[in-house]
């Protein structure tokens, strides 16, 4: 579908998306903020959320199958808009890919090392995420002095789905959770699960003015634009672009939940019935 307009290449592919389930609807989000003219298709794996508490092998065997399934509808780009499916699954990935495929801890550990003074770095996520220590690794390949501090905090997706993103509870177990790290003299933390973004006021209460909050889902989109722009794939901006969903299992339930996260509504979900 690549078509020449003037002299510029211009592809009408999709970007493909997966994630666990919910949490990478807040990163598909700000790619369709950040390029409005492109088509996305959205995969979620609600069969086997969470990945957070998954072993390194289930998570690259189910991310495999997925980026299988977007390159069979020719997107031209994947996203792995998932901390835990990037921390284990990348490097496999990006081997094997046709197509580039960007995840959300190398944009999100080069906005964090940008915006931090000190280099004192705090990272929050799932246990997968921290335990795979992708993100210090990534951190001091940019930046080889910055010190990073981690978190795992397994309480917060079960709670965000739930819809408590705020209340006693939240600002008690966020207190509790961030307090060794802050006790670090971090200046910037990085919200390590693409859950998080929906926590960012209970953060930012809990935390003080201080510290900068860096959301991986805006720094992804960022990525996502330049990669297009230096590969020439953008949409042509005149051509019918489309917004799709893919789940594993409870279309209903992702729909209902899903809004949330995309802060929008999510129409025609399809289910897909999974090999693994
Ligand atoms: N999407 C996952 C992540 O960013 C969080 C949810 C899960 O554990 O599956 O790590």
């Amino acid at each position: 579908m690549q078509e020449k307009i003037g002299n510029k290449n211009k592809d009408n592919r999709p970007i493909g998306i997966f994630d666990s389930g919910f949490g990478g609807l807040t990163v598909m989000a700000a790619i369709k903020k950040a390029l409005p003219m492109e088509s996305l298709i959205y995969f979620g794996d609600t069969a086997h959320i969470p990945y957070g508490s998954k072993s390194r092998n289930m998570v690259v065997k189910y991310s495999k199958e997925i980026i299988d399934f977007l390159i069979k509808h020719k997107v031209k780009l994947v996203v792995i808009a998932c901390n835990t499916a990037s921390a284990f699954a990348l490097s496999i990935l990006r081997r094997t890919s046709p197509v580039p495929v960007i995840d959300v801890i190398e944009p999100g550990s080069k906005a964090a090392v940008y915006a931090s003074k000190n280099k004192k770095i705090g990272v929050i996520g799932t246990e997968g995420t921290i335990s795979s220590k992708s993100y210090p690794r990534k951190i001091n390949k940019i930046f080889k002095c910055a010190k990073v501090y981690q978190q795992v905090c397994p309480l917060l997706v079960p709670l965000i789905e739930e819809g408590w993103n705020s209340g006693e509870i939240i600002d008690s177990i966020v207190k509790k959770y961030l307090k060794p790290i802050l006790n670090r003299q971090i200046d910037t933390l990085i919200l390590g699960c693409t859950h998080y973004p929906l926590l960012k006021k209970a953060l930012e209460k809990n935390i003080g003015n201080n510290i900068a909050l860096i959301d991986s889902a805006k720094a992804t989109a960022r990525e996502v634009k330049d990669t297009l722009m230096k590969s020439h794939l953008f949409a042509n901006i005149k051509s019918k672009k489309f917004l799709k969903f893919y789940v594993s299992d409870n279309p209903k339930k992702f729909q209902i939940i899903g809004s949330r996260f995309f802060s929008g509504e999510i129409l025609n979900v399809k289910k897909v019935k999974m090999i693994n």
